[in-house]
């Protein structure tokens, strides 16, 4: 915890592996008076990421972190949570698998956005399925991260129907958006739950 402008934050750690929508919607959250959090690191496993980009223009501190060996890079990772003193964690489209090491040191301290209506359509490609099925409504959930994929507490979700036009890329397109809209909402209602 950091006290800004005589207000106590609380240090986020965002992880990515690309775009980065949802990063831009946590860090433009973040430059609220009242939002309680300061992005204190970024981390990406992908040297390439777009959001990477966002990070440097906001002055953010930014970390690659090499998978090709995964038990040193959590390693790394968990190194780098701890010296920055880092109190809870968002996955913003990381797109690696945490393991318990992770895991058990941010106990209900890492958030996860997925775009699906949990608990139904867990893992990838969670859009072409929901068509497939022809399912009437989709979504996305901000969810707490257990050792089970996906399927953590859940925090917020918000529902959108599903029109006869749509197709993977244009309900991709719509959902991001309300996943965007959310994660901020979604992390003040973790941050009142726990402090
Ligand atoms: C989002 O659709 C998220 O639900 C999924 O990965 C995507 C990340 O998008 N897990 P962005 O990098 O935040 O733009």
């Amino acid at each position: 915890m950091e006290k800004l402008n005589g207000k106590k934050k609380l240090k986020v750690a965002v992880f990515i592996s690309g775009r980065g929508s949802n990063l831009k919607s946590l860090i433009n959250f973040s430059k609220n008076k009242n939002s309680g959090i300061k992005i204190a690191l970024v981390i990406s496993d992908n040297k390439y990421a777009k959001g990477i980009y966002l990070a440097k223009k906001n002055k953010i501190k930014f970390l690659f972190i090499n998978y090709k060996f995964k038990n040193a890079a959590e390693n790394k990772i968990l190194i780098n949570l701890k010296k920055n003193y880092i109190d809870f964690i968002c996955l913003a489209g990381f797109m690696k698998i945490l393991t318990k090491k992770i895991i058990i040191n941010y106990k209900n301290k890492i958030l996860n956005v997925h775009p699906s209506l949990l608990p139904k359509y867990k893992g990838l490609n969670t859009h072409r399925r929901v068509i497939k099925n022809k399912e009437k409504f989709t979504g996305c959930t901000i969810h707490l991260v257990n050792t089970k994929l996906d399927s953590g507490k859940i925090i917020l979700q918000k529902k959108i129907k599903i029109f006869k036009k749509d197709n993977e890329k244009s309900l991709s397109k719509r959902v991001l958006k309300i996943e965007n809209l959310i994660y901020p909402k979604a992390v003040k209602k973790f941050i009142n739950s726990i402090l």
